[in-house]
């Protein structure tokens, strides 16, 4: 029998040394020490043995068993040091591995631009709203109080979709929009794109953007767009900039101005820039038309407000000097790059 418990500690060992997984030492275990183990299977043996005999391979057994449990217990601990190991090896990565270069964009000039004029006006405490492009000719024309005849109704003009419905061709049915949703006070900007049915030229193109902004409340008076819009301008183009109101007329605005501003570049000179006028005209405004007011349910003779409208493009050509519109749209990284 002692010869019988060292064979199987001496097989069991070297078969131990060469498990390879935690899986293949469950099954030494099993194979060895489980119920139906080998060395199990000689300890029930020992009833068999002489009475003298029995504690000597008793303790031997005993001693057998510990050894083996030992040497697993060592085994498995190496195994998942190894296993640990390995996986640390397997995640290993240089930190000081040269970097994939991911090259990056560059907003858009339009968007760079824009995004100055709606925090100028955020800051002034209006709130950004946008509406659809395809617009039924109600928002875009009717409710503007812009008549049948008016020839920016013309589809020489207008992209029709339908009899009823149109691309905006401009921002100002925003101003509609909202005016039926909320009431006074209201200070809203609407930027957008807006469409006209134009050739592509340098000046123009039948895709453009707008800003439009909107102010009703009791008691707003024409002083409160001056200085709203001087406002603007400054911070624009700086505080030593000036400008001017021109009369002008729009049909949902009345009294209706255009503002320039002193030509940046000669300060009133006349240069190129500024097409020797030394001003450049940069947007369309007015008082709310009574009419405009009252097709949105707000009563003229409570509320009174001022809209404003101008064009982006042109804003970002004279800011950095570009003297083709088409630019703007034909995603050349070479030129998008420079900005
Ligand atoms: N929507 C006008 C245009 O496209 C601009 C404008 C807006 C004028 C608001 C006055 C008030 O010409």
């Amino acid at each position: 029998m002692k010869q019988q418990l060292e064979t199987i500690r001496d097989s069991a060992l070297q078969e131990l040394a060469e498990t390879k997984t935690q899986a293949e030492l469950e099954g030494l275990r099993v194979k060895y020490l489980g119920k139906k183990g080998e060395l199990t299977a000689i300890l029930k043996q020992m009833g068999k043995i002489s009475a003298e005999e029995r504690p000597v391979m008793g303790q031997l057994a005993n001693e057998v068993r510990g050894v083996m449990e030992d040497h697993m217990a060592q085994r498995a601990a190496q195994l998942k040091e190894e296993s640990l190991k390995a996986r640390l090896e397997a995640e290993k990565i240089d930190v000081t591995m040269p970097g994939v270069p991911c090259e990056l964009g560059a907003k858009h000039p339009l968007s760079i631009v824009l995004d100055e004029i709606k925090e100028i006006f955020v800051g002034m405490g209006f709130e950004i709203v946008e509406g659809p492009e395809v617009e039924l000719d109600y928002y875009n024309f009717e409710a503007l109080n812009i008549p049948k005849d008016h020839p920016a109704r013309d589809t020489q003009d207008t992209f029709y979709i339908n009899d009823n419905i149109v691309l905006r061709t401009q921002t100002s049915p925003v101003q509609i929009r909202t005016m039926e949703k909320q009431k006074p006070p209201i200070r809203i900007i609407s930027p957008g794109r807006v469409y006209r049915s134009d050739a592509v030229d340098a000046t123009h193109s039948p895709l453009f953007h707008q800003i439009e902004g909107l102010v009703v409340d009791k008691g707003i008076t024409f002083a409160d767009l001056k200085g709203t819009l001087e406002t603007f301008v400054k911070r624009l183009y700086g505080e030593d900039s000036v400008v001017r109101f021109r009369p002008h007329h729009f049909p949902f605005t009345e009294p209706s101005a255009e503002v320039d501003v002193q030509c940046f570049n000669c300060h009133g000179e006349g240069c190129r820039l500024c097409k020797n006028e030394g001003w450049i005209e940069i947007l369309g405004c007015g008082m709310v038309h009574p009419k405009v007011l009252s097709n949105c349910g707000i009563d003229p003779e409570k509320y009174s407000g001022f809209a404003l409208g101008m064009g982006l493009e042109r804003v970002v050509m004279r800011r950095y000097n570009i003297d083709d519109l088409r630019l703007f749209y034909e995603n050349d990284v070479r030129f998008l790059k420079q900005f």
